[in-house]
């Protein structure tokens, strides 16, 4: 028989002075920031494991998501996580809105602002629009729930807080990212996030899908990346070898251009994650996938559903973070006004 528990709210970690209003990437959060989202998600799980998962932290508070790109996983986190804290969600598809009939990125950030919304959740195909909003809305938050190539913050987070509930740290923790770097906006978001933290990371795929900009330094802005955290290799075995963690990328068959594959035939050959290529890796290491999978391409059926894989525990992970992150953006210094 149930029972009524108490609505206790979740345990919750100062952000070191942190008061920021959007999240658009990873790249000017500290590892303090990080971590402050690390712990406050443990809160949240702490919630999700409640018989009744409920709480009245961001009641009054309006959650909208726009989403001009399809989505499962972030759109409906966002919203459960959003609920579960009480606040208000409303979701706008871009094919039923005023989108349809033409209306601006702008226009329609400035109407969802003047409805009242105090964060809108944006994934845009283009990088950069959820930049362009924040840097126009005055009341209203942004979340950028994936922009183009470019960002998707809170996948890094969840990815972090996955590796770091299953192997206690960050720091030092060798992660394979392997597959379509190049399209890839969790690759970029967890090669902030990880970087600062002090992992190290080898992004491996067929040369024509690595982003060497990037990589050059281009997008090295403030230093992030040391000389020994980030690795390039093209051979699949060598960087598997002595992995932690095997993180596979979705091969984005909609972004690629003619001559960027040889074919799918040999992309598997080389590239995907079977259960032979995954002996390279670290005894038990971790699998992660973002989603969704082209199970059978990047990633063999038996190492997406064995026992090493945690791809439906980032699912989940998924929610408490995006409830941390709600929660940090939406009460900033909170808990320091309850002492
Ligand atoms: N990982 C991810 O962004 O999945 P969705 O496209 O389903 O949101």
């Amino acid at each position: 028989m149930s029972t009524l528990q108490p609505v206790a709210e979740p345990k919750v970690t100062q952000t070191g002075g942190q008061c920021r209003r959007h999240l658009l990437d990873l790249d000017d959060f500290s590892p303090q920031e990080i971590e402050a989202v690390m712990e406050t998600a443990d809160g949240m799980r702490e919630v999700l494991g409640r018989e009744i998962k409920k709480v009245p932290t961001l009641r009054g508070k309006v959650i909208v998501t726009l989403f001009y790109e399809s989505s499962t996983r972030t759109r409906v986190s966002f919203e459960q996580a959003a609920k579960i804290l009480s606040a208000d969600v409303i979701n706008v598809s871009a094919d039923s809105s005023s989108v349809s009939k033409g209306e601006s990125l702008l226009n329609t950030a400035l109407t969802l602002q003047a409805t009242g919304a105090d964060f809108l959740v944006v994934r845009h195909p283009h990088s950069g629009a959820p930049y362009l909003m924040a840097s126009h809305l005055e009341r209203s938050g942004v979340i950028n729930a994936g922009d183009g190539w470019h960002a998707h913050p809170s996948q890094a987070l969840l990815d972090m807080y996955t590796i770091r509930r299953h192997l206690g740290r960050l720091a030092g923790v060798k992660v394979a990212i392997v597959g379509d770097v190049l399209h890839s906006r969790v690759a970029r978001s967890n090669l902030w996030g990880l970087a600062r933290v002090g992992a190290h990371i080898t992004l491996c795929g067929p040369p024509t899908l690595l982003p060497l900009d990037l990589l050059r330094g281009a997008g090295a802005e403030g230093g992030a990346y040391l000389p020994d955290t980030v690795a390039v290799e093209t051979d699949l075995d060598r960087a598997l070898d002595g992995a932690d963690v095997v993180m596979v990328l979705r091969l984005q068959k909609e972004r690629q251009q003619a001559g960027l594959l040889p074919s799918l035939r040999e992309y598997c050959r080389l590239w995907q994650v079977n259960p032979k290529r995954l002996e390279r890796a670290k005894p038990g290491a971790l699998v992660m996938h973002p989603g969704p999978m082209n199970e059978g391409i990047e990633i063999s059926p038996a190492v997406a559903h064995g026992s090493q894989s945690l791809i439906e525990e980032q699912v989940t992970n998924g929610v408490a973070v995006r409830m941390a992150l709600l929660y940090m953006l939406a009460v900033p210094g909170r808990e320091e006004a309850q002492r």
